[in-house]
Formats: structure tokens, sequence, C-alpha cells
């Protein structure tokens, strides 16, 4: 049995004290379970500080994004060895408004997965096709491409310790939601790309969450489809008590 993990992505959003204030509420309800995780995935100023806050809770901290390299030369960047000393557990890679703005490539993606496991940090590949591709009927190919190039030459061991987050593009901040049956269709293509890479035994310990538009109102329905192992929340991953809601309902 695959655990249910909901991480919340705060994005570019909040300032110190709002952070710690949304933490404590999380930590105090405690709304994890047995198979339930809650990541939150904060802002780098934020990490260390609430690395302490939730130290021996069971809340985790990730970050949302880094470097590939150990150190150097990248004025602004922030390195996986840094994540880790900080003691931050999870981090998002290749989410889409990083593809976009930011020059992320499947390339980079794929140095920063391994830069990940060799740090001990688990990484969340994000994936997802635009609407333009949607329409285009090129969704599955895309996304193929995406997970191949993405989690390329990593090891089965490693594949199935990788979360991988379908998020369409087109459903991110919009308010609209893939119906939860099309969601399923691809984190299951997910699924079937993992097992044509590695083994039917790897592809069913692969964690894969659905993001775009998730929220107290259809989180449930999403966590019911077979191939749907939990959610990567933007907009309602930023008031303690919806994200407390979301984590509730991997129960
Ligand atoms: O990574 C989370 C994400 O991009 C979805 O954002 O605001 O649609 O939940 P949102």
């Amino acid at each position: 049995m695959r655990n249910k993990v909901i991480a919340g992505n705060w994005k570019m959003n909040k300032v110190l004290s709002e952070a710690e204030k949304f933490v404590q509420e999380v930590v105090d309800k405690d709304p994890t379970g047995q198979g339930v995780e809650a990541i939150v995935c904060a802002p780098f100023p934020f990490l260390a500080p609430l690395v302490e806050q939730t130290k021996g809770t069971s809340v985790k901290i990730g970050a949302q994004n880094m470097h590939y390299a150990k150190n150097g030369a990248f004025t602004g960047e922030v390195s996986p060895v840094m994540l880790k000393d900080l003691g931050v557990t999870h981090v998002v890679i290749g989410h889409s408004e990083r593809r976009e703005y930011f020059a992320e490539t499947d390339e980079t993606v794929n140095k920063k997965a391994h830069a990940a496991f060799e740090h001990d940090l688990t990484p969340i590949v994000c994936v997802g096709e635009t609407l333009d591709q949607r329409e285009a009927n090129e969704t599955m190919n895309h996304i193929e491409t995406q997970v191949r190039e993405g989690l390329k030459d990593l090891t089965d061991a490693q594949i199935a310790e990788t979360i991988v987050a379908y998020e369409p593009i087109w459903a991110i901040g919009t308010g609209k939601t893939a119906s939860s049956s099309d969601a399923n269709e691809v984190c299951g293509h997910i699924r079937n790309v993992i097992e044509k890479m590695t083994s039917t035994e790897t592809a069913n310990q692969v964690v894969i969450q659905y993001g775009g538009s998730v929220k107290p109102a259809n989180v449930d329905e999403l966590l019911t489809q077979s191939d749907i192992d939990g959610a990567l929340v933007g907009g309602a991953s930023l008031e303690a008590e919806s994200f407390i809601q979301l984590v509730e309902a991997g129960k």
C-alpha cells in the first residue's frame, strides 16, 4: 500500500511570522495518520526556522527548487548540500512555473533528481501538459517524454522513492481541476511509463500526486482514484485550516 502524500507548495507567498503561525496550527492539530504524510514546501528563507519548529512532529519541510551542483559560483542559488544540512527532506523539481519562467528543462530536472538522491533528499518531480498540448491530443506523449527524461538513469530503487506530481498547466491556479477520471488516466499512464522503465514492482511503489486547483471540496474524489496517491497544492495550502482538511482527507 502506498502512502498518501499531501504537499503544500506555498510558491512565493507569506512572511516568516505567517509561516510559523501556519506551521504551529498544523503541528498542534497533527492531521496526519497512519499512511498519510504532510509536507510544507516553503520559500528558502523560512526553511531553517520551520525545520526547527517541526522537529519531532509528523510535518516535513520541503524546498521548492534547488541547484544540482554541490557548491560553486552560482550567485543566488541554493544547493542540495545546504538543504540537507538544514534538515529539509523533500524538494520540488521542475515545477511548470520554473520551466516557464526560469528555463528549467527535462535535462536540468534530471540533473536535480540525481543530485537530490546523492544528498538523501526526496524529489517531487513535476510533469504536466499545456492546454494547447491537451487539445492537440499530445498529453500522453508529452508526459511520457517528461517522465523518461526527468527520471533518466536513476536506479529502480531511486525511482521507487521518487514522488511524481502530475500538474496539468491549464489547471494550476485557474480554478479548473482536471476531472478525477482524466487526472487518474494520466497518473496511470505515468505509472505505466515507469513500469516500462523499471518493473511492475517499482512502478507500484511510486507515489503519484495530482496538482491543479486541489481544494477541500474536490480532494476526496481525487484521492479515491486508483493511481492518485496524494496532492501537490498551491492556493489551498496557504491557509492552515484548508491544508489540515486536505491532509485529513488522506486518511
Ligand atoms: O504546485 C502546486 C500547483 O502548481 C497547483 O497550484 O494553486 O492550482 O493548487 P494551485
